[in-house]
């Protein structure tokens, strides 16, 4: 089983280039499938979801050409509504966005149940809820997806979100784009990657206003063209290594970031008694000795990232104090907590909340990533930590950071991806 080693206690210092955004390229690209002519992806984050999610297209017929290592070419024009690959599609949560595409381009769309990292129970009723609102039938049946219209092509409505998503935000801006007629979102989500997904779109000819609001109307065109577009940094790549110089130590400079989407996460820290200092277009990142305690209450943006909850909570289980963590996205996201514990962590969990104590310091120990950002908190926790910190499970943290050991290892940090077969030779090295 790969997995990482870490030699806990080194700060970090230097400076980080941050890769285009996660969230914001996985719904981008099943969008191009609706784009008639030849598209341009640049600052694409090399990370397993966008491996995953361009095989998809060229697997439904795309012609997929890598100009360099973060831009794409993407040619959707012949594509023919076909059968996807449905055992990739099953992997990867963002799959959802092919209900949106395929309606939007044929007007029918067949996919899988969304995979992705588990966290409670993560139902798409919202998206389904507005693609009915839109005209199509949607049957959820044995882990399938099954939509369809009428005569080809959804109609422009208005939905209202019972629950601020930014799945199903994104998901019924890209059905609308070639929708007949205007869609009206209310409560929609207003995360950075909704407001690149909406520019991606009109930069291709469709017509989306308001994105980064809580109304977006889209107003349905015949056609997208090509053309080129380029990916906004990720505003949770950025945050989780100021999260890991906060806790870890040290001095940190971030190039390639938007210093506004991180605001959310700066004012957290900077509540810890860290140094964060905005530039345009890096921040700087200043550790000032331990941790003040502080309170987290995850909440839809522009409040704390839930896809942060896990970073910070690693970094407070160091802090002087007593910090209380409230998760208000999702229902059963503290599962990484049990591993923390295997560290010499002091956390209490009482359903949607976490008591965590602060200790003087982390031992190393053996740890598995639970999901992607419970990955990455357990880097964080295997940096500060007294000893070797090995974590398996390490595919969930692919899915998400690019060259992760390469750009810790950048910075200071001690820690070695270990391959399968390399396996025994590290491990008696690291010991
Ligand atoms: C996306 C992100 C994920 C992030 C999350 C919240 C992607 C691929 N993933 O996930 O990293 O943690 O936003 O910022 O972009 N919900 C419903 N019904 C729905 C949809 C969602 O009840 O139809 C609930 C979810 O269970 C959750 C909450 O709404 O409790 C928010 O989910 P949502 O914003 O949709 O998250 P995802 O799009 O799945």
């Amino acid at each position: 089983m790969d997995k990482y080693l870490i030699r806990g206690g080194r700060p970090l210092q230097g400076q980080i280039e941050i890769s285009g955004a996660k969230n914001a390229a996985v719904a981008i690209i099943p969008a191009v499938l609706m784009v008639d002519g030849v598209c341009r992806l640049e600052n694409i984050p090399q990370i397993s979801d966008v491996d995953m999610l361009l095989t998809i297209l060229e697997e439904l017929g795309a012609r997929v050409r890598r100009v360099d290592a973060t831009t794409v070419e993407i040619d959707c024009t012949h594509v023919h509504f076909a059968d996807a690959p449905y055992e990739l599609m099953r992997k990867i949560r963002a799959s959802y966005y092919f209900i949106g595409s395929m309606l939007g381009r044929f007007g029918t769309a067949k996919t899988t149940m969304p995979g992705g990292c588990n966290f409670g129970v993560r139902p798409i009723d919202q998206h389904v809820k507005g693609m009915t609102a839109m005209g199509a039938t949607v049957e959820i049946k044995d882990g399938f997806v099954y939509a369809d219209t009428p005569d080809g092509r959804l109609r422009g409505a208005k939905v209202y979100l019972d629950k601020v998503s930014v799945g199903a935000t994104m998901n019924i801006i890209i059905a609308a784009s070639m929708a007949r007629g205007r869609t009206i979102i209310e409560n929609a989500a207003r995360e950075p990657h909704i407001v690149d997904l909406a520019n991606f779109l009109n930069s291709m000819g469709a017509d989306v206003r308001g994105a980064g609001t809580d109304t977006v109307k889209i107003y349905g065109v015949d056609r997208l063209h090509g053309g080129t577009y380029t990916i906004i940094p990720d505003q949770i790549e950025a945050g989780t290594y100021m999260a890991a110089c906060a806790a870890a130590g040290g001095e940190l400079r971030l190039k390639n970031v938007i210093p506004r989407h991180l605001e959310c996460i700066s004012a957290k820290l900077r509540e810890m008694g860290v140094t964060v200092v905005d530039g345009e277009d890096s921040v700087l990142v200043r550790s000032n000795g331990r941790l003040r305690r502080v309170n987290v209450k995850t909440q839809p943006y522009p409040g704390f990232p839930t896809d942060m909850q896990p970073q910070v909570s690693t970094a407070l289980c160091l802090a002087n104090g007593t910090s209380v963590i409230t998760e208000g996205v999702y229902d059963n996201r503290y599962k990484y907590m049990k591993e923390l514990r295997k560290m010499g962590a002091n956390v209490v969990v009482d359903g949607c909340t976490a008591i965590i104590e602060g200790v003087d310091a982390l031992r190393g120990a053996r740890v598995a990533a639970c999901d992607l950002r419970a990955g990455a908190a357990m880097v964080i926790a295997g940096l500060c930590a007294q000893g070797v910190t090995e974590i398996v499970d390490i595919h969930y943290i692919e899915r998400g950071y690019e060259d992760f050991v390469g750009k810790l290892r950048g910075a200071g940090a001690d820690i070695t991806l270990v391959r399968d077969e390399q396996d025994a030779v590290a491990v008696a090295a690291a010991e």
